[in-house]
């Protein structure tokens, strides 16, 4: 396979840095709802933490496809596979995005935010959304509860686009005999 064909060092480090930190805060975020008392707010906090840093690294990957040409995908696949790979791919860019946004103003506009500061991994002070503080109690509680609910059917969505992005990359890779997998990986 030519370098020509696979993704940069970035490319491939952004897609399984950024999937395996998914991968965590899906895990921290269904498992605090089952989790002993004690350890749902660390938990959380947590969640937020690697949340707000997905939403970094999301922010540079799209700038990483704005001002890269991705490579190709091999000239036999079927007009409809290239379709249905880059409509799945655009939809998981709008995920990514709208995931860590939507937990975001979730959290800006949760009545208690005030007497618990948001901090980046137990360490680096980090704000929440002025416009959305500032909004009357009554309002934000509005908010709260609808950018919890698009938070959780995002996640839904999540999870059935994943499995189809990698139901697709297994089909090439394992029945069309395609070095797939190895376009994503150094
Ligand atoms: C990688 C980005 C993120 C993913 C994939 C993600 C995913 C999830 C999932 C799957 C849940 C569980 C929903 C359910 O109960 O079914 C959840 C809950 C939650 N998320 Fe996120 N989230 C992300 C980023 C964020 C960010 C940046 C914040 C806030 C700064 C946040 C705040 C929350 C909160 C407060 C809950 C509710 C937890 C509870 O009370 O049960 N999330 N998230």
């Amino acid at each position: 396979m030519t370098e020509a064909e696979k993704y940069t060092r970035t490319a491939v480090l952004l897609h399984w840095g950024i999937a395996l930190f998914i991968l965590i805060n899906v895990s921290l975020g269904l498992g605090a709802n089952y989790a002993p008392v004690p350890w749902q707010r660390p938990m959380i906090d947590l969640h937020k933490s690697i949340g707000i840093t997905v939403l970094f690294l999301v922010i540079a990957r799209i700038a990483w496809r704005l001002t890269h040409k991705p490579p190709t995908l091999p000239a036999d696949y079927a007009p409809w596979e290239r379709t249905l790979a880059h409509t799945v791919h655009y939809a998981l860019y709008f995920l990514i995005l709208a995931l860590p946004l939507t937990g975001w103003i979730h959290d800006s506009a949760w009545s208690a935010a005030a007497g618990h500061p948001l901090k980046l991994f137990w360490v680096i002070p980090w704000f929440r959304l002025g416009f959305i503080t500032t909004l009357p109690a009554a309002t934000k509680h509005e908010f709260h509860l609808w950018f919890g609910i698009i938070h959780t059917y995002l996640g839904y969505t999540l999870y059935a686009l994943v499995a189809g992005h990698i139901a697709g990359a297994l089909k090439h890779q394992l029945l069309d005999h395609r070095p797939e997998l190895q376009r994503m990986w150094r």
